[in-house]
């Protein structure tokens, strides 16, 4: 903290790495979280006194306004986790078993990739599906791909090293007319996309509390449609046992009712309070305005990288439809370099490599010249700052 203090004085600092977390969060966020801590600290759901009370108010509140911002039918539908990654992982190993096919994208997070390799190693078929960077996952490879035995189909809404944004209503569409359950890695694009998880057919979806919903680090969540079953990954206190009314049986058995079913353990409240506010900055902001602003910086930095000699950049070609990311590289600077030039040279935060995610880039071909320098800029950036880092880019160049 002391050094950061200490860069700042000789330093313009302009934060562009959204896609990892975003910075700053509303002052909002900031508000209530040390309100929280300061006054109030309770644990949900633990305790009878007031303090548990309040926090068990703040727990049902997030409920609440997460299931407004996927239009879920119930707030029992929203599992919170302490990321999208623990979200993507409770629902593949609660869902799939032995013999079940897993259809995948080409594009998707090492988070999803990950455990389906491990599951691969356990019986249950994989299958991948070509994404292009402006389409994003081929929807007629996609028919073609689900079988007799294939359970889900997951891909992500927003490809988080390009950009590329899935057709998630059309996908969700060919799941359900398969009888497939379709499930969506929205990390990227919760809180700036429109998301209807009923409209878009979607059962399950993960999604990143810390990025474009404002929250903290460690919050996250899983929406789990009603009927759904999955099997609990962690099984423990819920704090839901009715002593004196459950059997002893009852007692040791996990609870079968959302979201206690897949909420063992103590909730991050400190961390849901925030994402709390930050929804509550999203639904006061609108979407609609914050996806707009970001396009349009996107949109100013893709056209300012494109007039640099030697850049390449690689991102759909596209205005609308898309993420806020923008992926680049150089003919002959390494990626880590020009990430490590603007971060020490001109106090810009932006991410280079792979990115948390190998298949993307080994889609694209971009693993063997060290990834990508991804640029991601959100709504509380402005156009002064893309040009600022276009200009570092181009000296750097
Ligand atoms: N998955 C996050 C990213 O894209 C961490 O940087």
């Amino acid at each position: 903290m002391n050094d950061l203090k200490k860069r700042d004085t000789k330093l313009h600092r302009v934060y562009l790495d959204n896609a990892t977390t975003s910075f700053p969060k509303p002052e909002s966020v900031y508000r209530v979280v040390e309100c929280f801590m300061r006054d109030c600290g309770g644990s949900a759901g633990r305790s009878g006194h007031y303090a548990a009370i309040e926090a068990q108010r703040i727990i049902d509140d997030a409920r609440l306004l997460c299931a407004g911002l996927l239009n879920a039918p119930s707030p029992q539908n929203i599992i919170f986790t302490p990321n999208a990654t623990t979200a993507i992982n409770i629902a593949l190993k609660g869902i799939l078993s032995t013999n079940d096919n897993v259809v995948f994208g080409s594009f998707e997070h090492n988070a999803v990739t990950r455990p389906l390799y491990s599951l691969s190693k356990c019986g249950i078929s994989v299958t991948k599906i070509e994404s292009d960077l402006d389409s994003g996952l081929d929807k007629e490879q996609l028919k073609n791909a689900i079988r007799s035995d294939t359970r889900l189909v997951i891909c992500n809404h927003v490809s988080n090293v390009f950009g590329t944004e899935n057709d998630v209503v059309g996908i969700g569409r060919i799941c359900r007319e398969s009888g497939v359950l379709f499930m969506v890695d929205a990390a990227q694009s919760a809180g700036v996309k429109l998301i209807d998880v009923q409209g878009m057919c979607i059962d399950l979806l993960a999604f990143s509390g810390h990025k474009s919903l404002f929250g903290l680090q460690g919050t996250g969540g899983l929406y789990v449609a009603s009927g759904v079953q999955v099997r609990p990954l962690i099984e423990g206190g819920t704090g839901s046992a009715a002593v004196g009314v459950m059997s002893s049986d009852e007692m040791f058995e996990q609870p079968a009712k959302l979201p206690d079913k897949l909420e063992s353990g103590t909730i991050n409240t400190h961390g849901i309070v925030g994402l709390a506010a930050g929804l509550r900055f999203i639904f006061e902001t609108g979407i609609d305005r914050i996806a707009a602003k970001e396009l349009e910086l996107v949109s100013r930095l893709v056209n300012g990288l494109q007039e640099i000699n030697g850049i390449r950049v690689i991102s759909p070609a596209k205005k609308f439809n898309r993420g806020s990311v923008v992926s680049f590289q150089h003919d002959s600077i390494p990626p880590d370099q020009i990430a490590a030039i603007l971060d020490t040279g001109f106090g810009i935060a932006v991410r280079s490599g792979l990115h948390c995610a190998f298949a993307p880039h080994q889609t694209i071909g971009t693993i063997k010249s060290g990834g990508t320098v991804r640029i991601s800029p959100n709504y509380f950036n402005n156009e002064s700052e893309i040009d600022y880092c276009i200009d570092a880019i181009r000296k750097i160049s």
